[in-house]
């Protein structure tokens, strides 16, 4: 397959917007976010100023990938107490805006056990939510500083798996800048082994149905001036029967305690691909992703969306459940669907699960356990 066309142009700015940000305009405090239903074509400021606008661009996607969903689930409940609401309704509701990552409902949890930690003090409601806030910040700075360990520990893993010059890394999903803290999970390991001048080619596959991967993967690759091309999902096995895939690299929105992942729809046939063909399947992921009270795969409750993302092209916004639809038709008129937004690869598929505090492989219960026991001794 010739590779002279798949170099993008080097050196683009990053976006001027920030992915996520605590404002205190007079009108009151908010949380504002990059619009992702909006990208790439529009780069446009979401302002959220209370919970339940929080939790509509939640369930929209404007704001979306675990990570992220963690921080703004902390910043939601940072919010709440801002404007003297329920701390604990407010977590419900951030909670219950979508089930499968874990790190959702983590963040908004850990906030208000700030909040509700200096109330137990003394502290004042205002102080309390100053406390609030304060845990929100930490736990996005935590998130960055998570994320360039795991391009540091995922890069080197690469690079340990891998010969030399084979770095053609297949990625799905969306998983750098604009779902972190900082530069993402899998897509922050390409981009160390880009800037080690280890990367090859990132095959971008496009992700129905909402396009994380053609839409966003995508934008960031280019604004990093990564070598990489999109394909359709259906596209991959001819990929790696063609020999051009040397390693998969993919997020995820929750790890069960024994190594199960749950990440975007897509992934399973993904590692199933991958043992066929031998080649490395590499999850990167923080150790807030793993959640120990979801025993195994079968136990993780799996989102279901809206038919009319499948039956309609609905961009640039996904229509959510139950409004009425505004989409140029891509199925005959009155097709159902099956719109399940994550799949689960069960461990025995996954070569290595790369986290913050260093890396499982093989993958067992046992092995994530004691790396995630690193991280709580800290
Ligand atoms: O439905 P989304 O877009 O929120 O799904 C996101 C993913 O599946 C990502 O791969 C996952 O959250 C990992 S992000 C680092």
């Amino acid at each position: 397959m010739a590779d002279q066309d798949a170099r993008s142009p080097v050196g683009i700015e990053p976006p001027a917007l920030s992915v996520l940000r605590w404002d205190e305009p007079p009108g009151g405090p908010a949380v504002v976010l990059l619009d992702q239903t909006r990208l790439p074509s529009q780069e446009v400021e979401l302002v959220c100023g209370d919970v339940p606008a929080l939790v509509g661009a939640i369930r929209t996607l404007a704001v979306r990938g675990a990570p992220l969903l963690g921080i703004a689930g902390g910043y939601g409940v940072a919010l709440a107490a801002a404007r003297g609401e329920d701390v604990g309704r407010a977590v419900e509701l951030l909670e219950g805006a979508r089930p499968t990552a874990v790190n959702l409902g983590y963040g908004a949890r850990r906030v208000a056990e700030a909040y509700r930690s200096a109330e137990a003090k003394g502290a004042d409601r205002e102080r309390a939510a100053g406390a609030a806030l304060a845990e929100a910040r930490a736990l996005h700075r935590e998130d960055a500083a998570a994320s360039a360990r795991m391009a540091r520990h995922g890069s080197q893993l690469l690079a340990e798996l891998l010969p030399e010059g084979a770095h053609r890394l297949l990625t799905h999903c969306n998983t750098g800048a604009l779902v972190s803290g900082g530069e993402g999970t899998a897509f922050a390991v390409a981009l160390r082994a880009h800037r080690e001048g280890r990367l090859r080619q990132l095959w971008v596959d496009e992700t129905r149905p909402l396009l994380q991967g053609a839409r966003l993967t995508a934008y960031e690759a280019a604004r990093n001036g990564l070598p990489y091309r999109v394909l359709t999902d259906s596209a991959a096995g001819s990929l790696f029967a063609a020999g051009e895939v040397d390693a998969v690299l993919i997020g995820a929105d929750r790890i069960a305690a024994d190594g199960s992942v749950a990440n975007k729809v897509g992934s399973y046939p993904l590692a199933v691909l991958a043992k066929y063909h031998h080649v490395p399947f590499v999850v990167v992921a923080p150790t807030s992703t793993v959640d120990p009270g979801t025993p195994d795969g079968a136990a993780v409750v799996v989102e279901q969306r809206s038919a009319s993302e499948v039956t309609e092209f609905t961009f640039p916004r996904p229509v959510p459940a139950g409004a009425e639809k505004d989409g140029e038709a891509s199925a005959a008129v009155g097709a159902q669907a099956y719109n399940p937004a994550f799949d689960i690869t069960p461990p025995e598929l996954v070569t290595a699960i790369v986290t913050e505090e260093g890396v499982v492989s093989p993958v067992t219960g046992v092995g994530l356990a004691e790396l995630c026991a690193r991280s709580s001794q800290v």
